[in-house]
């Protein structure tokens, strides 16, 4: 029998660790491979959270996060330390997912060592380099260089071969986060105690209507981020609602919500949730208003409208399907979708159907498949 093939999977964000955790798992589950787990720790404490609701113990850890950290200082950490894994390791292969720096030098740094690169959540194109900023570089990046891509969906399939990659080499697989999602429910479903850690808020806001709101995006640094504080200021003015907000760490984000938002009576600015708390906000949310790629993917799926604040989005699927709908972040559009949506009855019910384009929760396994026919040629 020949040795397992080393699979080096590298990821350093809390997206990237949602979406990776279950590919981990059935790596793991699998005798012809061997998963080598790296984490840059590009995140720190939001990647840990999700280490440990997975029971992931990473085999490195580079630990590089640094406060209000650099484009420029952050990919370079990433592509020595993670060049320097690559040597001790020496994998069959390296896999990353998504569009972080992470994901990008990974790819980089196997490239530069000629091992063959394969991309989870590959194909998103927004079609725009600076929106979102700098993730269409990166997962162009990664583009040129993967050897396998694991498209979520039909949509991004075509954009990859649209750009000439080759079609043998573009998988549907479905977007694994749906996978994760599905787990993360069950793990609910056995040990509610998992998702209640947002018990107080439920009862401070009895009888409210829940708006579940997070913001992190680099290119809304400044006016955009505050524009997007003034929106909620105004929403939360309204007696009937109540906005749960858990905010991203980084100071930029935290010093312009704090500012327009701390203390207000219905505002819950709180520390980011862990994974099955998020689950449960979502769950316990009319709408969701977002600019983050993953929370589009996780409401629609979970039958919740989701309002995303950017001018354009790599994942049309669900404004396709009538579930998302792209507000910008001009505080005024904003403000006017939200009530529209909270006042018209049909309007929200037409966006609440639950609609699910993004996978049906087995593409680890299919990933892993993929990856089995690869080695086997
Ligand atoms: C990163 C990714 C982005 C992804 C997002 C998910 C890049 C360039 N950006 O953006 O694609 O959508 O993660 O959240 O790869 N911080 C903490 N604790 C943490 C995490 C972050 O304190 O657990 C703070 C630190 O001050 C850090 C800052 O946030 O320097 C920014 O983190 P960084 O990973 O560079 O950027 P994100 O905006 O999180
Ligand atoms: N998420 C979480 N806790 C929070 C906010 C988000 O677990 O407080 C999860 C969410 O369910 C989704 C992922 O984090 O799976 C999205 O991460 P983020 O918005 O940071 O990054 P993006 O998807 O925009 O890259």
């Amino acid at each position: 029998m020949t040795a397992p093939h080393k699979i080096l999977v590298v990821f350093g964000t809390r997206p990237e660790a949602i979406k990776l955790f279950p590919v981990v798992a059935a790596l793991k589950a699998d005798p012809r491979f061997t998963a080598v787990v790296c984490v840059s720790a590009q995140h720190r404490g939001m990647l840990d959270q999700v280490l440990d609701i997975a029971g992931i113990v990473p085999d490195h850890d580079l630990d590089l996060m640094k406060p209000d950290q650099s484009l420029d200082a952050l990919t370079a950490a990433l592509l020595l330390g993670l060049g320097r894994v690559m040597d001790e390791v020496q994998p069959a292969r390296v896999m990353v997912q998504g569009d972080t720096a992470t994901a990008m030098t990974g790819a980089l740094a196997a490239y530069y060592r000629k091992i063959p690169v394969d991309h989870v959540e590959a194909g998103l194109r927004s079609g725009n380099i600076y929106h979102p900023w700098p993730e269409e570089v990166n997962r162009k990046i990664i583009g040129q260089i993967a050897s396998l891509h694991f498209a979520p969906t039909d949509v991004s399939a075509k954009a990859l071969t649209d750009e000439r990659v080759d079609p043998g080499r573009v998988h549907v697989t479905g977007n694994t986060v749906i996978d994760a999602l599905h787990w993360v429910t069950a793990r609910i479903a056995a040990e509610p105690a998992l998702a209640a850690g947002l018990s107080e808020i439920e009862a401070r806001f009895a009888g409210k209507r829940i708006i579940g709101v997070t913001s992190h995006r680099r290119e809304n640094f400044g006016g955009g981020l505050e524009s997007i504080a003034e929106a909620v200021r105004q929403i939360a003015a309204r007696p009937d609602v109540a906005v749960v907000f858990p905010v991203h760490p980084n100071p930029n984000v935290r010093k312009v919500m704090d500012a327009a938002l701390a203390g207000l009576p219905n505002v819950a600015l709180i520390e980011p949730l862990d994974y099955p708390n998020f689950a449960r906000l979502i769950g316990l949310a009319e709408v969701m208003l977002t600019d983050s790629g993953g929370v589009q993917e996780e409401a629609p799926a979970l039958g919740k409208p989701v309002l995303v604040m950017r001018e354009t989005t790599e994942r049309p699927e669900g404004v396709t399907a009538g579930t998302a709908k792209l507000v910008g972040t001009d505080s005024r559009t904003i403000v006017t979708e939200m009530f529209n949506l909270l006042d018209d009855k049909a309007a929200y019910e037409n966006m609440a159907r639950a609609h699910n384009p993004f996978g049906d929760g087995h593409s680890a396994q299919r990933i892993v498949e993929l990856l089995g026919n690869e080695i086997r040629r």
